[in-house]
């Protein structure tokens, strides 16, 4: 695995694999990496010639409040998880190395960044979609790989392609969880044990949810209910939100149909986690 810092060379060696008639399969994170992020590296390594990831805590997608000082970092656990899913180039750039100075010109997400993660988190979406545009642009991809545990960030990310003509194939891959059934998250880190055990509630009030819908509840109340019981009953957690919405638009749903995602933020002590499920 060869690891790179500045952009030129990033260029180069992704110029040189296109030029071989390589595959480039790119998957963007920003470390901390774990099962998650390695299922997206076994995919890409499995359907290209060439695979790049970046590693880059972007500030932009950061509100004032949040954990961007203290989001964790471990550069050489990346590289050894990088190197073991068969990367064939690490991007690790500096901070200045991908925004020298705060960018002029950004990227806005509409309606789409006004529900959800875009409300609760104003700006991220904007952030996210301006961040994977630069990125897209230098490692010039045949495909890229992202998490359906993101799935707003997700349906951004697919409709910057589709708005704004990128050349690259967006690949979405299924969300890795623990035994207990607990997505798989870099801020899972900040749980204590305590906050571990009650976070698997996330996932439990999103399978009641789609249990809902299973048994034949078509009312989308009926199966946002389901969940909310049950996480409301949840000792030690906030819930947020929870949603059945449209996975490309995320407009709330009008009738409880297969293939939409249900929706959930909820705070365990002071961390803020996300899940969905996909009726
Ligand atoms: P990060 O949180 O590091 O996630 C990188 C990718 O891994 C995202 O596509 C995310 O959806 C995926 N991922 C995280 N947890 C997962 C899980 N349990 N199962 C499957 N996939 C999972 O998302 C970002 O970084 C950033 O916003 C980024 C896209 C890199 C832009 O800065």
């Amino acid at each position: 695995m060869r690891e790179v810092a500045s952009s030129a060379e990033l260029g180069a060696a992704t110029d040189a694999a296109r030029q071989r008639g390589a595959g480039v399969g790119f998957v963007p994170t920003m470390g901390a990496l774990h099962a998650g992020h390695r299922a997206l590296l076994a995919r890409a390594r499995a359907e290209n010639g060439f695979v790049v990831a970046s590693v880059f805590v972007n500030p932009l997608q950061f509100g004032p409040a949040e954990d961007l000082a203290s989001y964790p970092r471990d550069r050489e656990a990346d590289l050894a998880v990088l190197a073991a899913e068969g990367t064939d180039l690490a991007f690790l750039p500096a901070e200045g190395e991908v925004w020298p100075s705060p960018p002029e010109i950004r990227l806005r997400v509409g309606g789409l960044a006004d529900r959800l993660e875009g409300l609760a988190r104003p700006g991220h979406l904007d952030g996210v979609a301006t961040v994977v545009a630069k990125l897209l642009h230098l490692v010039g991809p045949s495909r890229a790989y992202f998490g359906q545990k993101d799935a707003q960030q997700l349906a951004v990310v697919r409709r910057m392609v589709e708005d704004l003509a990128f050349p690259n194939q967006i690949v979405a891959c299924p969300t890795v969880r623990e035994p207990d059934g607990l997505a798989v998250s870099s801020r899972n880190a900040y749980l204590s044990a305590t906050e571990r055990e009650r976070a698997t509630a996330l996932y439990r009030a999103l399978s009641a949810g789609r249990d809902a819908f299973r048994a034949g509840r078509r009312d989308p109340g009926a199966v946002e209910a389901a969940a909310r019981d049950l996480l409301e009953g949840a000792p030690g957690v906030e819930p947020d939100y929870v949603a059945l919405v449209d996975p490309a638009t995320f407009e709330p749903a009008k009738q409880a149909e297969a293939g939409q995602v249900l929706a959930t933020a909820a705070r365990v002590g002071r961390t803020r986690l996300i899940d969905n499920v996909i009726l």
